[in-house]
């Protein structure tokens, strides 16, 4: 009912001067709580000798293909993780301005508008080439309500759904992230993972995990269910970092894919998780396997309790806190585990009040923005394929 709409998709340039007055009401309030999180300004990345000349300027900008498309989220929540992310990507980055980060906000964010993510993004990332695309959450909200724990859940985690319909239709690749990922190694090798031809997303794959245990009885006894599976030989993999080809997506119309699962979810409850089963249902057992090293996940702990874990034997690419535990959180409260320690470089945080916060890094600040443009995209959910 929802799906076919009309496309009500429209795009406004935000320039960031008229509303600076605003952000720095915000940010001279040193005292209680701070609305505007502060974050000291990146140091610039610049390409090295022998990166992809950038194409003609008869492209637009986030169309060029010498580029790497990365999406992750944007919200008050993880902020700080988010940002910490992308101060990772760039530094161990051989050719950083051909990085093209597309964020993904809600549009109802319960602190910050997908606007201030926006200037808090782009103060601490001056040239950094991004776009926000507004998701609009209330239509995901009513496929994940079927039960209280997923009632509780953010709707974006169910952004990367829709990125194949958020993103221009010229972006025919896209790197998956969540926030609470660092990478130690070149985002270029990741981009470059060849596809086969029958697969849409590639992933770190665990078949030694037991596959039953992601979907309920409901599911396995129905016999229409269950022969999902039936021609393919599933592995767990992490929805966490992801490869996606769009154009197999998009032909695929595996946005629908995922949705119809989630309503038979609402109906016959199928699964406990959330936003991961519909992906393993879609895609498990026809995933590109990318190297383990890139997805060292598991680092936040077990989900009840956050337990320290160490990194798995073998080198490492991309380090993934996902779990109970977020590293920003255990470092603040001082009760840090060994591997939050490797978070701690790449975090650019700076509480108010704690020196050089109000120094040039974390204010939006009025120099050299008059020709930045954040470009955003507020788009719906439900595009036309
Ligand atoms: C996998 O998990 C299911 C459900 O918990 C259990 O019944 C089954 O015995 C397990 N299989 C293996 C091989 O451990
Ligand atoms: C995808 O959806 C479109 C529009 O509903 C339809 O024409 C097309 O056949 C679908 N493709 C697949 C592979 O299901
Ligand atoms: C603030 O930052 C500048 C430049 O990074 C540094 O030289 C100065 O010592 C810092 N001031 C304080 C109080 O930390």
């Amino acid at each position: 009912m929802l799906r076919y709409g009309a496309v009500s998709s429209f795009i406004f340039l935000i320039l960031l001067s008229p509303t600076r007055s605003s952000l720095e009401d915000g940010t001279v309030a040193t005292t209680t709580r701070d609305p505007i999180p502060h974050f000291a300004e990146a140091p610039d990345y610049r390409n090295e000798p022998g990166c992809a000349a950038p194409a003609d300027k008869v492209v637009p900008s986030v169309c060029d293909p010498s580029l790497v498309q990365v999406a992750m989220t944007l919200d008050s929540e993880y902020l700080r993780g988010t940002v910490a992310a992308v101060h990772s990507v760039l530094r161990h980055s051989s050719c950083p301005e051909s990085v093209f980060f597309h964020f993904v906000a809600a549009e109802f964010d319960p602190s910050m508008s997908p606007r201030l993510l926006a200037r808090v993004v782009r103060s601490t990332f001056p040239s950094l080439r991004l776009k926000v695309h507004v998701f609009r959450e209330e239509a995901v909200i009513s496929l994940i309500s079927g039960s209280v724990r997923q009632a509780l859940e953010n709707p974006l985690n169910y952004a990367r759904n829709y990125l194949a319909g958020l993103l221009d239709r010229c972006v025919n690749r896209v790197i998956y992230l969540d926030s609470d990922v660092l990478l130690v190694d070149d985002v270029r090798k990741l981009w470059d993972t060849r596809l086969s031809q029958s697969t849409v997303v590639g992933a770190p794959e665990y078949c030694h995990t037991n596959f039953t245990v992601y979907f309920t009885n409901a599911f396995w006894s129905d016999p229409a269910l269950s022969a999902t599976f039936s021609s393919r030989r599933p592995c767990y993999f992490n929805t966490g970092v992801m490869v996606m080809d769009l154009i197999k997506w998009r032909h695929g119309n595996y946005t629908q894919v995922l949705e119809n699962w989630m309503e038979i979810q609402k109906r016959k409850r199928i699964y406990e998780l959330g936003s991961l089963p519909p992906f393993l249902l879609a895609f498990a057992g026809n995933v590109e396997g990318i190297d383990h090293r890139w997805n060292q996940h598991g680092l936040g702990g077990d989900n009840m309790r956050g337990s320290c874990r160490t990194l798995h034997p073998g080198p490492v690419s991309l380090l993934h806190w996902s779990g109970k535990g977020k590293p920003w959180a255990r470092l603040d409260s001082r009760k840090p585990c060994p591997v939050d320690h490797l978070w701690h470089p790449y975090d650019l945080y700076r509480p108010s009040g704690t020196a050089n916060s109000s120094g040039s890094g974390p204010v939006p600040s009025s120099s050299g923005d008059d020709a930045k443009e954040i470009l955003m995209e507020y788009a719906s959910y439900n595009l036309l394929y």
